[in-house]
C-alpha cells in the first residue's frame, strides 16, 4: 500500500484564502485591519524563520502585524511590561510569544499576563482550561492541534469511537490535540518517555500523530496498516549531500511510514502550513470579537 498523501501545504493556501476574503468582507463593512503581535526573544535562528513566515502570511490576508525583537538578554520585567502594553493595544488584536523563551524567563508567567481575549495561540492557563472542559468553549483554538484537526477534517477521517495514539505530552501540541481529539469522540492515548512498549501502543491506532521532535522515530512497522499518520516533527538534521549540509524531517520514517500507511502528512509541507492558517485565523476571530 503507498499512503494518499496529505498536502497541508494545499489546504492551508484555501483556509488563507478564505481568511483573506473575511478581512476584506470585515474592512468593507467598516471593521478594523486584524493585528497581530509576534515577540521574539534572542536569536534562535528556527524561532527566527517561524515568525518570519508568521509575519508574511499575514500580510498576505491582508491583516498588519507587529514584529517586536528583544535581546535575548531581556528581563522579565521588561517582557511583562511589553505583554501589558500590547494588552492595551487597539491595532492589536491577538498576541503571541514565541517559544521557547531563553532560561532566565518565566515563560509561564508571561503567558499568564497575556490578555485573554487575545490569547491566540490558546496557551493562557483560562483558555486551556475552558478547552480542557466539557461542554464549554475556548475563545481560541490551539494553532497547531487545530491544524491536525483540520487535516482529519478535509480527509474525511473518522475519528468517532477511533483509537487515536498522540505521542509527546508538550503543551503547544500533545496535551491540547489530545482533548481535541477527545472532544470528537476519538478514544485517546497519550504516549511520551517513559510509555512501555511505543511500537505495540502505536501499531493499535487508527489515527497516530507524532508529536516528540525525534528524527525519524516511528518506523513502518510501528503503524497499522490503512491508518492515518500525522507528523508534526520538524527536525533538521545533518547532511552531507544537502548544498547547506542540512534538510529538515520529522518524526517519522516517511518512506518507509508511507508504505504502510492509508494516509500521511509530509514534513515540510503537512502540519506546518495549517499552524500559520490557524493563527490567522484566531487573529481574525478575536478582532470580530473585539468590535
Ligand atoms: N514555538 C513553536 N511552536 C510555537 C507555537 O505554536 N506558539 C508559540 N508561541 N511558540 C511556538
Amino acid at each position: 500500500m503507498t499512503a494518499t498523501i496529505l498536502d497541508g501545504k494545499a489546504i492551508a493556501a484555501r483556509l488563507r484564502a478564505e481568511i483573506g476574503a473575511e478581512v476584506s468582507t470585515l474592512r468593507a463593512a467598516g471593521g478594523p485591519q486584524p493585528g497581530l503581535a509576534t515577540v521574539l526573544v534572542g536569536d534562535d535562528p528556527a524561532s527566527a524563520v517561524y515568525v518570519r513566515n508568521k509575519h508574511k502570511a499575514c500580510a498576505e490576508a491582508g491583516m498588519h502585524s507587529v514584529d517586536i525583537k528583544l535581546p535575548a538578554s531581556a528581563s522579565q520585567a521588561e517582557l511583562l511590561a511589553l505583554v501589558a502594553e500590547l494588552n492595551t493595544r487597539a491595532d492589536v488584536h491577538g498576541i503571541l510569544v514565541q517559544l521557547p523563551l531563553p532560561a532566565h524567563i518565566d515563560a509561564p508567567s508571561i503567558i499568564a499576563a497575556i490578555a485573554v481575549t487575545k490569547d491566540v495561540d490558546c496557551l493562557h492557563p483560562e483558555n486551556v482550561g475552558l478547552l480542557a472542559q466539557k461542554g464549554r468553549q475556548p475563545r481560541f483554538l490551539p494553532c497547531t492541534p487545530a491544524g491536525v484537526m483540520h487535516i482529519l477534517q478535509v480527509s474525511n477521517t473518522a475519528l468517532a469511537g477511533a483509537n487515536a495514539v498522540v505521542l509527546g505530552r508538550s503543551n503547544i501540541v500533545g496535551m491540547p490535540l489530545s482533548l481535541l481529539l477527545v472532544s470528537a469522540d476519538a478514544t485517546v492515548t497519550i504516549a511520551h518517555s517513559r510509555t512501555r512498549d511505543l511500537p505495540a501502543l502505536c501499531r493499535t491506532a487508527d489515527v497516530l500523530v507524532a508529536a516528540v521532535g525525534v528524527p525519524e522515530l516511528v518506523r513502518a512497522d510501528w503503524v497499522k496498516p490503512g491508518s492515518t499518520v500525522i507528523d508534526v516533527g520538524i527536525n533538521r538534521i545533518a547532511d552531507p549531500a544537502a548544498k547547506s549540509g542540512s534538510r529538515l524531517v520529522g518524526d517519522l520514517a516517511y518512506a518507509e511510514v508511507a508504505e504502510r500507511a492509508g494516509a500521511i502528512t509530509p514534513v515540510p509541507g503537512g502540519v506546518g502550513p495549517l499552524t500559520i492558517a490557524m493563527l490567522l485565523q484566531n487573529t481574525l476571530h478575536a478582532t470580530q470579537a473585539s468590535q
